[in-house]
């Protein structure tokens, strides 16, 4: 038993069933009246409108949901929709426009692949990885972001874990240096001594020498743009898993120590932790993201540093037990198209802001599984 099970599991675990059928009912009801869309954010809490979407990231977290749900209950329907949907997603591998390669193909090839051990499956994540590593940026030993040559992004943390997946499956050790170097300079230039986030860094492209950082999605250049810390956590935690580097520990560890220290008593975050105040505006896909990444964390920690392991996983519970209410669940509101409400896309361009957004419903489902794990003399899977 862990200090997280001093919450009540018994009134968690029913709402952790109740969010998994939430989210099979609304991907069922999305890829069936919807087939070949891809969305990203709600409007009014409807997928389909006409906003724009910035940039084109989201694919493998609808893929993501469907392979989750297909493991989960094991039914022919949801493989034959993860299998579709993934396929879909197939021709952007070879996509050089976009720096979010990671969170669509590890979130669909990769559960694909490890379902089946198909080599054709691990050929289209190693294409994915190598496409990724074209952004690479040798002056500043940056990936640089979609946005332009000069522009490394802390969501990339996010995706550099394709690279490295890449790197060991054809066992490129020049691929491998590239993503470790990445990593390097993105805790160099945009993880504070607080273990808080720059979202942005600026690079002089003549030179690579690093500039100035900045943001594009946060309150300022030196504010913590919630989203991009929990991409942070995340993402470093992930690196671990592939470099087993203790400087990439302990970089997730920094930026989840600083995650729960600005959280104080509030599970859910605000979109920008230096948000003014009185204009307070949650984000609850930063919650979902932050506590499906702490669940991770915690179980990487165990068991050489338990009392870390605890600290993580009770504040990832604590996030799942105010994020699973009717505050922020769609479960009593037919008419919403998503699973979880009051998230935050982009807020200065007033796109998906207080709405329900694709990564959101897909970390929650993930966080979900996991906290389903835990829930004490539950028989494991
Ligand atoms: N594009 C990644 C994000 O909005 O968090």
């Amino acid at each position: 038993m862990t200090p997280s099970s001093a919450i009540l599991w018994s009134t968690l675990e029913p709402r952790l069933g109740r969010a998994i059928d939430l989210a099979a009912s609304r991907v069922a009801r999305l890829v069936t009246t919807q087939p070949g869309s891809f969305p990203i954010y709600t409007v009014n809490g409807r997928w389909r409108h006409s906003g724009e979407s910035w940039t084109d990231w989201c694919g493998g977290f609808l893929a993501g949901m469907a392979w989750i749900l297909a493991n989960r209950t094991g039914e022919p329907a949801w493989r034959s929709r993860a299998e579709e949907l993934s396929l879909k997603l197939a021709p952007r591998r070879h996509d050089r426009a976009v720096h979010d390669l990671g969170f669509i193909f590890l979130n669909s090839y990769r559960p694909w692949h490890r379902a089946t051990g198909e080599a054709a499956l691990l050929d289209v994540l190693i294409e994915a990885g190598r496409t990724l590593a074209l952004r690479y940026n040798p002056k500043g030993r940056y990936l640089r972001s979609f946005l332009a040559p000069d522009s490394l992004f802390i969501d990339i943390m996010m995706n550099v874990p394709i690279i490295f997946l890449a790197a060991r499956a054809t066992g490129d050790q020049a691929l491998h240096d590239l993503a470790v170097a990445h990593c390097r300079t993105t805790e160099r230039v945009l993880v504070r001594g607080d273990g808080g986030t720059a979202h942005e860094g600026i690079f002089d492209l003549e030179t690579g020498q690093f500039l100035r950082q900045s943001t594009q999605q946060g309150v300022a250049a030196d504010s913590t743009w919630t989203r991009g810390l929990a991409w942070s956590l995340y993402g470093f935690g992930q690196v671990h898993e592939f470099t087993a580097d203790p400087a990439d520990q302990a970089v997730a560890w920094r930026n989840a120590d600083c995650f729960l220290e600005r959280s104080g008593a509030s599970p859910i975050p605000p979109w920008d932790f230096d948000a003014p105040a009185g204009s307070r505006l949650d984000d609850s896909s930063a919650a979902a993201i932050a506590a499906s990444g702490l669940l991770s964390l915690a179980e990487a920690a165990r068991p050489s540093d338990a009392v870390r392991a605890d600290r993580y996983e009770t504040h990832a519970i604590r996030i799942l037990d105010a994020l699973l209410q009717d505050r922020y669940m769609a479960w009593n509101e037919p008419e919403w198209d998503g699973v979880l409400k009051h998230g935050v896309y982009h807020f200065h361009k007033r796109l998906g802001v207080d709405e329900s957004v694709m990564w959101g419903d897909f970390f929650l489902l993930e966080a979900v599984e996991k906290a389903l794990e835990l829930v004490p003399g539950r028989a494991r899977f």
